[in-house]
């Protein structure tokens, strides 16, 4: 089958490889149809994921047909469409029944902290993603969603990842009736978390980012006010000059360990790694909210250590919270949202490649051209 293949940093290719088999009683075949690159996929293809193996296929975000299942699989059967979340989960462990998916504590023999993950190198288990005409789907019974009748498989790509990360960095950010809420990064993830602040009853939402085209488009899909941070001296001011000098209820960081920005803070953390990533949007989160205030964290970071104002955490008297979503526990009530109108994640979706074009796409995102937000590979396109 074509796959896309990891050959090291900034060199991906569609190559041939061996079709996934079943593995477990509990596996399913899932040939797919839609499968987007993730702002996540970038820290892989950047070399900052460590034990990224040459060979692995990518792509945590996919639809796609259920093509075998294995002799256990009760909940899922060979024809079926299926939306697949980009946690790896088993459904039973401690965590799982907290609903807390991403930390489940069964699939990712290498970690104790992040569960198992598509894709997502040998830190989240070395499991093969979706960026492939056929992808093994482990514990099959528990992590797809069969698409109701009348979701749009463009909608139902994004439920597998940005949005429902989008609406838990909202969510997280215990967002009360009137709060002003700013969002760092204006990716497709901040984009849901902007529209998700206001679906749970911000009063004002403001985006940070530094591509004008990102902004714009935030401008109008999520209608909020928007800062370039390229213009702004200092941000904890800005923020604060826009709210009374008191500052944010609500910061929410959707940018993670690339952030640019703060030269030094990208040179220790990003070309030098004596931290885990650039802390630069941690930092503007807890010194832009206001004393008491949420800060929510869903950029993602290496797992040792970064450089961080806890200091101000602590003389704030600030709620810090994090997480990879936990896709499936959010699904019912994001389907909700689309039957009745109220987004259609879709319009994020700027480009479509046929998976042999794996390595332009992930240029083109990466280099963020030709006013890219969120590229979809369509595998049956070749
Ligand atoms: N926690 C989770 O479950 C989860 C899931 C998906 C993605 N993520 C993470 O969320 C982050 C965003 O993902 P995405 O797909 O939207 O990525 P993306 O690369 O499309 O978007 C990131 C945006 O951040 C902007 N940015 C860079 N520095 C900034 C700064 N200092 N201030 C404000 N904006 C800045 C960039 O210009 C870009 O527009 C990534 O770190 C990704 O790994 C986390
Ligand atoms: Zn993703
Ligand atoms: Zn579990």
């Amino acid at each position: 089958m074509l796959a896309m293949n990891y050959r090291g940093p900034y060199r991906v290719r569609a190559a041939q490889k061996a079709e996934p088999k079943i593995e477990h009683p509990n596996d399913a075949i899932v040939r797919v149809t839609r499968s987007c690159i993730c702002g996540s996929d970038l820290h892989l293809y950047h070399g900052l994921v460590p034990d990224t193996r040459v060979g692995q296929t990518f792509g945590h975000e996919f639809t796609g047909i259920v093509e075998e299942v294995g002799p256990s699989v009760q909940n899922l059967k060979k024809g079926d469409k299926v939306l697949v979340p980009f946690n790896i989960f088993c459904g039973t462990c401690y965590f799982c029944k907290k609903e807390l998916f991403s930390n489940c504590h069964n699939v990712n023999p290498e970690a104790t902290a992040v569960g198992g993950i598509f894709g997502y190198s040998h830190t989240t288990g070395g499991y093969d993603g979706g960026q492939a005409e056929l992808v093994r789907v482990p514990m099959a019974d528990v992590g797809p969603t069969v698409l109701p009748p009348d979701l749009d498989e463009d909608d139902a790509v994004l439920l597998t990842d940005a949005f429902p990360t989008g609406y838990q960095a909202a969510e997280m950010g215990d967002i009360q009736e009137g709060d002003t809420v700013v969002v760092f990064g204006a990716g497709p993830v901040g984009l849901f978390a902007a529209k998700s602040a206001w679906l749970m009853g911000a009063g004002r939402v403001i985006v940070v980012d530094h591509l004008e085209y990102r902004l714009e488009f935030a401008r109008q899909f999520a209608q909020c006010e928007i800062v370039n941070f390229k213009e702004v001296d200092d941000m904890a001011i800005h923020i604060k000059k826009m709210t009374d000098w008191l500052g944010a209820d609500v910061c929410i960081d959707a940018v993670g360990a690339e952030a640019v920005g703060n030269a030094l803070q990208h040179l220790t953390g990003v070309k030098l790694k004596l931290q885990a990533g650039a802390a630069t949007v941690l930092h503007w989160c807890i010194n832009s909210v206001r004393k008491g205030g949420n800060v929510s964290i869903v950029g993602v970071y290496g797992p040792t250590f970064n450089m961080v104002p806890i200091g101000n955490v602590v003389n704030k008297g600030l709620t810090l919270r994090a997480n990879q979503a936990s896709v499936k526990r959010h699904l019912p009530r994001l389907i909700e949202h689309i039957q009745a109108g109220r987004i259609k994640p879709s319009e994020v979706i700027t480009h479509r490649f046929p998976l042999e074009a794996v390595s332009d796409a992930y240029h083109i995102f990466s280099s963020k051209l030709d006013n890219c937000i969120k590229p979809v590979l369509l595998p049956a396109m070749h």
